[in-house]
């Protein structure tokens, strides 16, 4: 073997966090109305198999968004551990309201990188996003709420193509300057490629340092993965992830399924890099999806430790 001492070899993080968006952006996106009961113990195996910051839903319009119209009756009805993070996105001041009477303590402000997009997802300019950012970062601070805002389409648009750079990183600045947490970007259409990926982060990770950014990667095309591995080469600890690659977004056409809890969590594991999740309960959480999907999970660690293939490489 050559010898690879003095060599950095790993720029990653240590520890990277995961947050499954599942029970929102998964079964936002499938064409059945899952029970609310079925999402609560969706929620509730996922928090046990150590995920730390769960999605669990979004308050927005029924109208919009049917399959998520009990976000109050979910987020009231989960079972809550200590030292986890119960996320729900909100799209405007509205939905600010009723995460709050639901209990909801962490919120993500979702607005998009192209007009187009803003308008066909949440009907506001990029603009109007900004005045209600403005005044709902002000609100949270006040109520003790930890707010994130979510850039959608971060990287390519399915209407306007390939973004610029630069009106990314004008976004983030102005986010973060009116009190944003945690700023994630996201490649909703699942197009974004390594390259890109890493020259925004980099870009990004200069200005505001990497702690406080995170990644959402969609599968689309194959490159979830590729890509995540590209923001952790910019020192990006926070990810994204769906449980068995549910997902994608009824407004951009053409997305799938966000990449996959399992296949992030185990691709860390054999890394070394660590995380809180228990890899064989959290296929018990993808047996549940399975159960009530009629999707064809596209996780590939789950596949093949459900087609009989136990342990990872790193075991040997
Ligand atoms: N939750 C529930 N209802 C809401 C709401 C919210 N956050 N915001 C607005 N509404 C209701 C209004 O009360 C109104 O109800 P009414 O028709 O009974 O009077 C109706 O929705 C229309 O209100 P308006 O402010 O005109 O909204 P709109 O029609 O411009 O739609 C959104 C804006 C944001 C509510 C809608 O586009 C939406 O819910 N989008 C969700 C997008 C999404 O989830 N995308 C995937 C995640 S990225
Ligand atoms: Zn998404």
């Amino acid at each position: 073997m050559a010898q690879l001492e003095g060599i950095e070899t790993d720029l990653w993080p240590s520890e990277v966090a995961v947050m499954d968006v599942g029970p929102r952006d998964g079964l936002q996106n499938e064409p059945y109305i899952t029970p609310t009961a079925k999402k609560v113990h969706l929620i509730e195996t996922l928090a046990e198999a150590g995920v730390t910051s769960i999605q669990i839903t979004s308050f927005v319009s029924a109208k919009a968004v049917p399959q998520l119209a009990d976000a109050a009756e979910v987020a009231t009805a989960i079972k809550r551990l200590p030292g986890v993070r119960y996320f729900a996105l909100i799209p405007n001041e509205k939905g600010y309201d009723r995460a709050v009477a639901s209990g909801i303590e962490d919120i993500t402000l979702v607005l998009s990188a192209t007009e187009t997009m803003n308008r066909n997802n949440i009907n506001m300019s990029i603009a109007e996003s900004m005045k209600v950012a403005q005044r709902l970062f002000r609100r949270a601070k006040d109520d003790g709420m930890h707010v994130r805002a979510d850039v959608a389409v971060a990287f390519v648009c399915a209407f306007e193509g390939a973004v610029d750079l630069q009106i990314v990183t004008d976004q983030v600045d102005e986010l973060f300057a009116l009190g944003a947490d945690q700023v994630c970007l996201a490649d909703t259409t699942g197009r974004a490629d390594p390259r890109h990926v890493a020259k925004l982060f980099a870009l990004v990770r200069k200005k505001h340092g990497s702690e406080r950014l995170a990644g959402h990667f969609h599968d689309t095309l194959g490159m979830g993965l590729a890509n995540t591995l590209a923001a952790m080469q910019q020192g990006i600890a926070f990810f994204d992830t769906a449980i068995g690659g549910l997902g994608g977004c009824p407004f951009t056409p053409g997305a799938t399924g966000n990449v996959s809890t399992e296949d992030v969590v185990s691709m860390l594991s054999q890394m070394g890099i660590t995380t809180t999740i228990d890899l064989d309960r959290l296929c018990g959480a993808t047996d549940l999806v399975k159960e009530f999907s009629d999707s064809n999970l596209p996780s590939a660690y789950y596949r093949s430790v459900r087609s009989g293939n136990k342990g990872s490489a790193a075991d040997g």
